[in-house]
């Protein structure tokens, strides 16, 4: 079988940076406290008008252009977000249409921070498997319109960021490129990270109570995710390490999801790697989901952090709860 690389990366940050200091003029909230707990300075919001898919667009633009592609050269599109334009349809029909692409497939996931990481793997199996020879995968959100930026959502909005990232996989040598994927899920904790509201559950979906009680709001028990993801994230590293038969001594760096600065420093303890294995960027983007891994990814090629050859651990932990790794060799 053949193999299935990452052969072009891009990113879309909107322009309007909002700092802790904004928001302590909509909240009751302080530049310590966010940097204390979570590392954040700074994140991105979109201005009005700008979704996920438009977001999207613009890194996929950036990803095909950095693997010498042009656009007609996708097979497939896959979108990661747990912040769509609309209900439905999905965001990657907009990037289809957008791109001027033909009427090729596109797939949207809902795997929250994971996404990502489980699109990638889509991509990776279509890719080996020869069903397609080059898939767009695509992570995206704007938080910012879905947050409740009152002192009553402060625990959560201070964290999230609006922004995407993409890259474009296409075919390698066996054993060069994406080495493996693995995913779980613990759906008994789905509720410790969720946003209730629009509800199909519900009569009707959407309802004034519902808005009134802030159901609309995204809801975190943040000391459960903070002790789930530290034990995951060190435990989804050493099996893809493990699967492939290297050790942490191998690695060259670990890129997270960057949901907490505390959370990546308490991974790096755990695996016992020095933190700066471990890329962090969230002090200037935030949390931004699904984006979070391909923006840092890109980050990380142009700072130069990533060499050919080199060995690169992909690794995610969120909402549902779920969490991935993707080995890969550069
Ligand atoms: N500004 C100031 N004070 C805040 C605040 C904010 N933005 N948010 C919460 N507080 C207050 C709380 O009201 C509480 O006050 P009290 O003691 O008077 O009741 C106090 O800070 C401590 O709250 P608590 O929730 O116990 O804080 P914590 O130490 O657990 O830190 C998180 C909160 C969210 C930073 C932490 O739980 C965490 O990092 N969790 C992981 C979250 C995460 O990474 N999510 C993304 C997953 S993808």
């Amino acid at each position: 079988m053949r193999g299935a690389k990452i052969i072009g990366t891009g990113k879309a940050l909107p322009p309007r940076v909002v700092t802790n200091a904004d928001l302590t003029k909509l909240m009751d909230t302080t530049e310590e406290w966010i940097v204390q707990r979570t590392g954040i300075r700074e994140r991105r919001f979109v201005d009005p008008g700008t979704g996920a898919a438009a977001l999207g667009t613009e890194a996929a633009r950036a990803a095909i252009a950095a693997a010498k592609m042009e656009p007609r050269d996708i097979d497939f599109i896959v979108f990661a977000t747990v912040s769509p334009d609309y209900f439905f349809p999905g965001c990657g029909v907009y990037v289809q249409e957008w791109l001027g692409l033909p009427t090729i497939g596109a797939l949207d996931v809902r795997t929250q921070c994971t996404g990502f990481l489980y699109g990638l793997s889509v991509a990776e199996a279509y890719v080996k498997g020869g069903f397609f020879d080059h898939v767009l995968v695509i992570g995206a959100e704007v938080h910012s319109t879905g947050l409740d930026l009152s002192t009553a959502g402060r625990d959560v909005s201070v964290i999230f960021g609006d922004g995407a990232g993409a890259a474009v996989v296409g075919p390698a040598e066996p054993g060069d490129g994406i080495l493996s994927s693995h995913m779980h899920a613990e759906g008994k904790y789905a509720k410790d990270l969720m946003l209730e509201a629009p509800a199909s559950i519900e009569h009707p979906r959407l309802s004034h109570e519902m808005l009134d009680a802030g159901r609309q709001y995204p809801k975190m028990n943040g000391r459960y995710v903070f002790t789930h993801a530290v034990r995951r994230f060190p435990e989804v590293i050493r099996e893809a390490l493990a699967a492939n038969g290297f050790s942490l001594e191998d690695l060259s760096i670990v890129i997270p999801h960057q949901a907490n600065l505390r959370i990546t420093q308490a991974v790096a303890g755990a695996l016992g790697v020095p933190v700066e294995k471990v890329f962090s960027n969230i002090e200037k983007v935030g949390n931004t989901t699904a984006a979070s891994i391909p923006i840092a990814l890109d980050e990380c090629i142009e700072q130069g952090k990533i060499r050919k050859g080199d060995l690169v651990c992909l690794a995610a932990f969120g909402s549902g709860f779920t969490w991935a790794s993707t080995l890969i060799r550069w």
